[in-house]
């Protein structure tokens, strides 16, 4: 198979824009817009980059669920092997949703586990508890007590390691809300190891840490890579017999605008920073959680133009679909590419793309020059598979997009519409 480097594209400089071999408007006619439209090869894709790069390193990719959890997409990512970061029992219901078998593949991160939540990963025997914090694995070892379990678990360490991010996606420095002091964390080893009711009760199996997200830079990774080392080492000649893996994380980031990239080279990139900072360390398995890299730009979401209108100096395209849909924006000054699916017309303008919701921050571009766009146009809104449909709201009583995935040149409903009934299903009068 011959693998896409961008799934959405004109296959002749005058056709309409396609994901894989379907024709966009095909699809928004077969099922309306706003619609999110997933390219399968696309994310197959992106998977066998990592697991080309760490090839010779025992490794295990595990899918970060957040950044897309369409049923559809967790399936086709497990049929590939892949593990999976869940951050709830909602995320855990997921996977084994999409795959029954998967639980021995699922890392569970999260600074805020409830007993319920614990208790539904020991019944399910997931892989790893990525602990974040001393109470948590007091419960942990309370919950597995009561099932009769030992309970494998990692510490997620903060390395104090910068990554140029979005600040509200940055997590590895000390003040963050994320994991356990670094140096605090042999202390706790030694008191699961040690402690006379937790010893029976829990299993060190690994560390773990995860610096943020959107990071482009390899370099950061590296670092956390060496800081994580380091510490697994010094476990090992404090006496801890059973460490045997490595969860760097996700966040690996994507070019959201700019010049095209090569996705090859820069996970080639990330391998060789992370095998540099693990200096040779054996005997560990390496777990990654990567969600963005994997799925942003398998996705797009198809929008309708509403209305054009100018309104001062200003020129607005109001789209049928809005912050609700995709918040990316909205929430960090996201940028995302957008394209008229028809063949561009000659006269370019400047405009803000907007959506429908009430408020002045549902923006999905400003001064943008774009091919002027009448109403009736479609528009794709790119790069939006990752923390678009999963990162999506209802407010204003706006129903759920339904989602596609093409396969080829074949694309299927994979979620349909929300009704406004299904919205008002859970209440009462
Ligand atoms: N592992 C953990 C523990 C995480 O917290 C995250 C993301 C990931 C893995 C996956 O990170 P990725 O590979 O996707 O960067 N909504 C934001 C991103 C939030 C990321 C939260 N944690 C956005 O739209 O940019």
């Amino acid at each position: 198979m011959s693998f896409p480097i961008r799934p959405f594209h004109r296959p002749r400089p005058r056709d309409v824009l396609h994901c894989d071999g379907a024709p966009l408007p095909k699809l928004a006619k077969r099922w309306g817009t706003p619609l999110y439209v997933y390219s399968a090869d696309a994310i197959v894709e992106r998977f066998g980059l990592f697991d080309n790069a760490l090839a010779g390193l025992p490794h295990l990719v595990c899918y970060a669920v957040k950044a897309n959890s369409s049923l559809a997409i967790l399936k086709l990512l497990s049929r590939c092997g892949a593990g999976f970061d869940i951050v709830s029992g909602g995320e855990l219901e997921r996977v084994l949703a999409a795959d029954k078998r998967a639980a021995g593949r699922v890392v569970f991160s999260g600074v805020g586990k409830t007993a319920p939540e614990i208790d539904l990963a020991l019944r399910a025997g997931i892989r790893v508890f990525n602990v974040e914090s001393e109470g948590e694995l007091e419960l942990l070892s309370e919950r597995a007590g009561k099932r009769g379990v030992v309970a494998p678990f990692a510490l997620r360490v903060n390395p104090d390691v910068f990554a140029d991010t979005h600040p509200y996606i940055s997590t590895g420095l000390r003040e963050h809300k994320f994991g356990i002091a670094i140096e605090g964390a042999p202390a706790l080893y030694r008191r699961a190891r040690q402690g006379r009711r937790a010893a029976k009760r829990l299993r060190a199996v690994g560390v773990s840490v995860h610096i943020g997200s959107q990071i482009r830079d390899p370099a950061p990774f590296g670092a956390a890579a060496t800081r994580v080392a380091a510490l697994v080492r010094a476990l090992r000649a404090d006496g801890e017999p059973t460490l045997r893996s490595i969860d760097l994380g996700g966040g690996l980031g994507i070019e959201y605008e700019g010049a095209p990239w090569d996705p090859q080279e820069r996970v080639a990139a990330y391998a060789a920073a992370v095998r540099a900072g693990l200096g040779g360390l054996d005997g560990v398995e390496l777990l990654l959680e990567p969600g963005r890299f994997l799925v942003a730009e398998a996705g797009a979401l198809l929008t309708e133009v509403l209305y054009t209108k100018q309104n001062g100096t200003k020129r607005f395209v109001i789209t049928d679909a809005g912050m609700n849909d995709l918040i990316r924006p909205a929430l960090y000054s996201a940028h995302h590419g957008i394209e008229p699916v028809a063949p561009g017309r000659k006269q370019k303008e400047t405009v803000d793309v907007v959506g429908t919701v009430c408020e002045s921050g549902d923006f999905f571009a400003r001064d943008r020059q774009l091919p002027r766009v009448e109403p009736g146009d479609l528009l794709a809104i790119l790069d939006a598979g990752a923390y678009g449909a999963s990162l999506s709201s209802t407010y204003n009583t706006r129903p759920r997009v339904a989602e596609v995935l093409v396969e080829g040149a074949k694309a299927r409903l994979v979620r349909r519409r929300d009704r406004v009934r299904d919205l008002l299903a859970p209440e009462r009068v």
